[in-house]
């Protein structure tokens, strides 16, 4: 065995999302966003377009976002619609965490790569991103508020028109006394059909 099978099955498991509300106000360096996104970047992707690009909401930088997501909820939503516990969230979630990542798909217009595959490849990234997280103890949280998909969020992140915003990844440490949640999967046998003849 190349590497401890165990522990990474163990870390896979522990995953979780926790959610900004659970969040301390303890720092995340910048240099660990940087550790972050130096695991993101190894996740496969087809012909090597390594289709991902991020924008990473630091210390002030958090309230650009928290302000921007206020107005355009505001902006898109109708008076009969409006939630203020929505808009709540998306006012408080980027200043309860201690960093807050926009992962985005950055397309070449000449790709030859289907976009579904190159969704597929930044998906992964976010995945090393939560299992990064996970292995520090830090709570993490693939946030995807309709909001991300608009002209509008292209333009605030300085993406093109063929360009997609897939997650708002929220990171924070844990409050003290926070109990790590549990998942539940169904077992294999749901979802395997084995051919062996
Ligand atoms: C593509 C994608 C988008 C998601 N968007 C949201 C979201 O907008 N809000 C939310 O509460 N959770 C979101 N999640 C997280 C899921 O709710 C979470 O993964 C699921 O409840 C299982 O919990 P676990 O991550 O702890 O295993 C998203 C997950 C994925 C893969």
């Amino acid at each position: 065995m190349k590497y401890n099978l165990s522990e990474i099955s163990d870390l896979i498991r522990d995953r979780r999302t926790v959610t900004p509300e659970y969040y301390s106000d303890r720092l995340v360096h910048r240099e660990q966003v940087e550790r972050i996104l130096n695991n993101a970047i190894w996740a496969p992707n087809h012909g090597s377009t390594q289709p991902w690009t991020f924008k990473v909401f630091l210390k002030d930088g958090r309230h650009q976002l928290s302000d921007f997501l206020c107005e355009l909820y505001q902006k898109k939503t109708a008076r009969e619609d409006f939630l203020e516990t929505k808009f709540n969230k998306l006012k408080n979630r980027p200043k309860m965490a201690g960093a807050v990542i926009a992962v985005s798909l950055k397309r070449d217009p000449k790709s030859t790569i289907l976009e579904l595959e190159e969704i597929e490849a930044v998906a992964c990234a976010i995945q090393n991103m939560y299992l990064t997280c996970t292995a520090w103890g830090l709570g993490s949280f693939w946030s995807t508020p309709k909001l991300i998909y608009t002209p509008e969020m292209n333009e605030f992140l300085g993406l093109g028109e063929d360009d997609k915003c897939l997650a708002l990844f929220y990171i924070g440490y844990p409050k003290e006394g926070y109990e790590w949640p549990k998942g539940h999967r169904k077992p294999i046998e749901y979802f395997t059909e084995w051919v062996e003849e």
